[in-house]
């Protein structure tokens, strides 16, 4: 009887999803069949994803053999491409009804291939190359077996001393958005079951990156307005441009946490949004729920599958509580069948359900694939192109000819700490150190030498305190090892593991160590070219103050050394533009652009009053970054002033000359300001922007539609629309030099 109920919801569950928009009848068919052979253990077993870190050997972890050969393992992670194929194998020998596993490991910013941080590579505005990042990271991790990234990461942040500020793409909810939209198309393709596309995971949902304090895993406290207007976009974007997936955040929304959250999951995602793939809970997050405060084992397993979290990501408390709820009631077995369906439609896109091994097609291809002359060819144009110029006040760079340059500091020397956070460091015995591209840069001619000079920190509390010398000792062979440079460059910053997950700085600055190395090459009265390396904004106002030229490298993956010493020499001349605001102090924080004026602006563009110790103005800037060229704007004009209605649209054209006499790219920016609304509104928004490239004096006409897209946000009922009335329209090349045109909008 009972699998005669179960057969008649089956029915009527598949009549209700194949009445859903576009959906496949033959994927429908084919999953109806598979699911009408499953018992409800095995439909809770596809909610499963096992270990993240996956055994090495099927039989050797705690029970997973079982688990799998009992249908209760849907996914597993693809740390170990050996491991996960085993599994698989395993599955197809041992399942009484034998269904793929999605193999799912964090692609965040390359696999082999590893290109900059995306905090970095966001910074290089350029749509385009991070498109085909995605593209080349899919092609070498799909010839693992690797078929669902859980990326992009697209949370906002506004706190540098949050360590996951590294894995996004800054504070700019328009930037934010296309940047997302450019690594889904990046990953997914037109085509996910080709075997060299894979499933994207848009994360973490929702307002992870509003963690109070930047600690990991804290508090979020938001209202609805602040969340529509600027926190949530990126995350619709990216399930716009056709996310498959999404993972849930380790935070609460409202006091819930998201992964229980039913208003988020299912009102926000599925209801307005209409998100229709599979949502993963971030790692043990229904287990976290327990700490949080909500329940035990039970209750959270209870509580997020009827939120409308698909998958139980290494908590396995789904396969331990949910045939329990089922038999007594308390979760509906179309729950467990809607879920189920959904990662059953994820894995027949894929391409899994039709052709379990599509994701070893490539296998015996795997050497030629990865890190191939193309793939690095990507990594070293995205590297350079993330390269941000901060200041070059004495005109040191680009390097002119000289005999000796001497590089210290603790980056100078390093591989893999190039990487940065969420690289798995397969290209790093393939990379260079900075030195050594630098002197194959500068050529024969000019002698390269290194000294450490110093310790990434002596502070015994952060990892990777001092290597067998100390600070001091280092930093006085430095000055010997400079004495008879031409130039020194400074390679400093954070290694890669002083940011990401749970990486948080209550001090984002360089550390005490780096800082006395690099006042004293200041002492020697040489030039001194400061190169920073970080997974985030550092507050460096004294930095700023007492040197002339400071770049930001980021962690720039397995071309970071050769990328910047193309800069350096001038190979390409820096066009990389901040996308987080720098602070000049940890007590700005949180600092950002896009602020509102409040009832006592500061002056210009910086709301409300200013401390008595501090000013409110930036370090440097959002939308920030300087270039070898000087680049002219001028002619700032509109081909009207006046608009009517939603169909109208105000051309705004800017001049823009290369003044230098190196080729160059600008990014020339778009800023929309609403004075007066139904509710207060930020002091300006990025709403366009042009990466253009220009030869020494030449000029480019670079237009801007503005339409009322652009104009619209949510207000206080959350409706979202535009207002009749004035717009200040603002162009310039960063968020801080714009010219302004006032315009008029009627309805
Ligand atoms: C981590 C991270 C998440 C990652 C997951 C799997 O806890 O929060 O971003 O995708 O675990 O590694």
């Amino acid at each position: 009887m009972k699998r005669n109920v179960t057969a008649v919801a089956l029915a009527l569950l598949t009549l209700a999803a194949s009445a859903k928009q576009g959906v496949d009848p033959e994927m429908d068919k084919f999953i109806n069949d598979l699911m009408g052979r499953m018992t409800l253990k095995e439909r809770i077993g596809q909610l499963n994803l096992g270990g993240v870190g996956t055994p090495k050997v099927v039989g050797s972890a705690k029970g997973l053999d079982k688990a799998v050969k009992e249908g209760l393992v849907s996914s597993i992670g693809g740390f170990d491409p050996v491991a996960a194929e085993d599994v698989q194998r395993f599955a197809e020998d041992s399942m009484r009804v034998f269904i793929p596993m999605i193999t799912g490991l964090d692609v965040v910013h390359g696999y082999y291939t590893t290109f900059p941080i995306p905090l970095g590579s966001s910074s290089s505005w350029n749509l385009g190359l991070l498109e085909e990042s995605a593209r080349v990271a899919a092609r070498e991790a799909t010839a693992f077996g690797i078929n669902w990234t859980f990326a992009p990461m697209v949370d906002i942040s506004r706190d540098p001393r949050w360590g996951r500020v590294a894995e996004g793409a800054g504070e700019d909810p328009y930037l934010g958005s296309l940047v997302a939209q450019a690594m889904v198309r990046g990953y997914q393709g037109d085509d996910l079951s080709d075997g060299e596309t894979i499933m994207a995971c848009t994360k973490h949902l929702v307002l992870y990156g509003a963690s109070e304090a930047g600690r990991d895993y804290n508090t979020v406290s938001m209202d609805d307005v602040t969340a529509y207007n600027y926190f949530l976009p990126t995350y619709k974007a990216a399930f716009d441009a056709g996310a498959g997936s999404g993972m849930t955040s380790f935070n609460v929304v409202n006091g819930v946490p998201t992964t229980g959250n039913r208003k988020v999951m299912t009102e926000l995602l599925r209801d307005q949004w209409g998100f229709d793939g599979f949502i993963v809970s971030d790692a043990n997050a229904i287990a976290e729920m327990i700490e949080h405060g909500v329940g035990g084992p039970q209750e959270v397993a209870e509580m997020a599958i009827n939120a409308g979290t698909d998958m139980d990501m290494s908590a396995s408390l789904y396969v331990a509580c949910l045939e329990k709820s089922v038999a007594e009631g308390r979760v509906g077995e179309e729950v467990i069948n809607t879920a189920c369906r959904r990662v059953l439609e994820a894995k027949y896109k894929l391409g899994l359900l039709k052709n379990p091994w599509l994701y070893y097609k490539n296998k015996d291809k795997r050497k030629e694939i990865v890190l191939s002359p193309g793939n690095l060819d990507v990594a070293r144009r995205l590297a350079r192109e993330s390269v941000v110029l901060l200041k070059n006040s004495d005109k040191v760079l680009p390097l002119k000819p000289v005999k000796k340059i001497a590089v210290v500091g603790p980056m100078g020397q390093e591989r893999a700490e190039l990487l940065g956070c969420w690289s798995y460091g397969m290209s790093a015995d393939t990379m260079s150190t900075f030195v050594e591209a630098l002197a194959r840069e500068v050529g024969p001619d000019t002698e390269v030498v290194y000294s450490q000079g110093s310790n990434w920190t002596e502070q015994p509390a952060i990892y990777k305190q001092g290597g067998e010398h100390p600070s001091d000792s280092l930093l006085m062979q430095a000055v010997k090892d400079v004495a008879d440079a031409d130039l020194i460059i400074a390679t400093v910053g954070e290694p890669a593991v002083w940011s990401g997950e749970a990486h948080n700085l209550t001090n984002p600055d360089l550390a005490e160590a780096q800082k006395k190395l690099l006042y004293a090459m200041k002492e020697t009265g040489k030039p001194v070219v400061v190169a920073l390396f970080s997974g985030r904004p550092l507050v460096i106002e004294d930095i700023d103050k007492d040197f002339s030229t400071i770049l930001q490298a980021w962690h720039g993956g397995t071309m970071a050394a050769e990328a910047l010493a193309d800069i350096l020499t001038g190979k390409e001349a820096p066009s990389g533009k901040l996308t987080s605001t720098w602070p000049r102090n940890v007590g700005q924080i949180p600092l950002y652009y896009n602020a509102l004026r409040t009832g006592r602006p500061y002056s210009g563009f910086w709301a409300t009053t200013k401390y008595i110790d501090s000013t409110n103005d930036p370090l440097y800037p959002f939308g920030y970054g300087l270039s070898y060229n000087e680049y002219k704007y001028d002619n700032l004009r509109a081909d009207k002033l006046q608009a009517k209605g939603e169909g109208d649209r105000i051309r705004v054209t800017v001049d823009v000359t290369n003044l230098g006499s190196m080729p160059g790219k600008e990014i020339v920016q778009l800023y929309v300001n609403d004075p007066v609304a139904k509710i207060s509104r930020p002091v300006m928004e990025l709403k366009d922007f042009a990466k253009i490239e220009l030869a020494p004096g030449e000029t480019r006409q670079v237009s801007f539609d503005v339409t009322p897209d652009k104009l619209k946000y949510y207000d206080s009922e959350l409706k979202y629309g535009w207002d009749a009335g004035e717009f200040n329209i603002f162009v310039g090349p960063d968020s801080r030099k714009v010219e302004k045109l006032a315009v008029k909008w009627d309805k």
